[in-house]
């Protein structure tokens, strides 16, 4: 019996293909090309599965073009790549790679925030650019952390962790925004008080974006909610591009209407707009919050899980649009 035809869109761990192998014909991409959507669309005609990142993007023109694809695997907790009703629609399953990144993601919000806020990279810069000639009182002399008000603006899994190590690690005074609120047993553990978007906006020290991409939080930080932030303030977005408005951003910074900024993500990735690249109070990093070994491990074999259970007629465990099951 022929396997199913499988097309892994990126690189990924070896092991990991090695198990996809056993139950998939397998297009692998091992030399890690990243494709136009029309070399993608190609690639994916008589494939039945597929194994995708971020990048990606499955849409109503993807799926015309590839009637025999049934499942798409993203190693990714966040699915803006993908469109869920274009693909419900079409009876292709999507599932996402959510909680085994969550921790490792929040360490990185955190690690993000303390190297924006105690200016870590733009120190090491000024080191090794040989300009270290004498120590002096307000040398890279930036905010502090410990007691200080941590804004979160969406409370998922991600944002709860980091209100927990915020809270309980750093006596961080807590608050935050998000769609819903919080069960308060949830709040408690947190120690995270809910206010409005302005409150969030106006009261923080440190404000840490973590919420999803939608065309509803397109650019949910734009000028105007920038300019309600505390010029001594920081902003972290380790959530997506298209949620901050980076040429506002790379203006208020220019400005110093805030004090720094740290982002993980961008619009346009992996394009960066020249304005963040022209100040020095933004630390930049290439999208990489879930990267530890061990995590990046789980997201793929969670893909991975995912493809083998639909593949084999069991339930996927991470499924994005059931109701394509229930059709089956
Ligand atoms: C990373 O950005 C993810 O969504 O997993």
């Amino acid at each position: 019996m022929s396997l199913p035809k499988l097309l892994m869109a990126r690189a990924v761990f070896p092991e990991v293909l090695e198990r996809l192998s056993a139950h998939f014909e397998v297009q692998a991409n091992q030399a890690d090309t990243v494709w136009s959507k029309a070399e993608l669309t190609e690639r994916l005609k008589g494939k039945q599965a597929a194994f995708t990142t971020g990048g990606d993007r499955i849409d109503a023109e993807v799926l015309a073009a590839c009637p025999d694809l049934k499942i798409c695997a993203n190693m990714a907790v966040g699915y803006n790549n993908f469109d869920i009703d274009a693909m419900t629609a079409a009876g292709v399953l999507a599932t996402n790679a959510p909680d085994v990144l969550t921790e490792t993601t929040a360490d990185f919000g955190f690690a993000l925030l303390m190297a924006t806020a105690r200016r870590i990279a733009e120190s090491e810069h000024f080191l090794r650019a040989g300009q270290w000639t004498k120590w002096s009182f307000d040398m890279f002399a930036g905010s502090d952390i410990h007691g200080a008000t941590l804004g979160i603006l969406g409370m998922g899994r991600i944002g709860q962790g980091i209100a927990r190590r915020g809270a309980h690690g750093f006596g961080m005074n807590v608050i935050y925004h998000n769609r819903s609120r919080l069960e308060a047993g949830l709040e408690a553990e947190c120690k995270a008080r809910y206010v409005s978007k302005e409150e969030l906006l106006k009261t923080a020290d440190h404000l840490v974006l973590v919420l999803p991409y939608s065309a509803a939080s397109h650019h949910a930080m734009g000028a105007a909610e920038l300019a309600l932030m505390k010029p001594t303030a920081t902003l972290v977005n380790i959530a997506r591009g298209g949620i901050v408005d980076d040429a506002a951003l790379a203006l208020a910074l220019k400005n110093k209407t805030i004090a720094a900024a740290g982002l993980d993500v961008f619009e346009g990735e992996p394009l960066v707009h020249p304005g963040l690249l022209d100040v020095p109070n933004v630390v930049l990093t290439p999208h990489i919050a879930s990267a530890s070994i061990p995590t990046r491990l789980a997201m793929a074999n969670l893909a991975a899980d995912n493809l083998i259970a639909f593949i084999g007629g069991k339930a996927p465990l991470t499924p994005l649009n059931p109701a394509v099951l229930e059709r089956r």
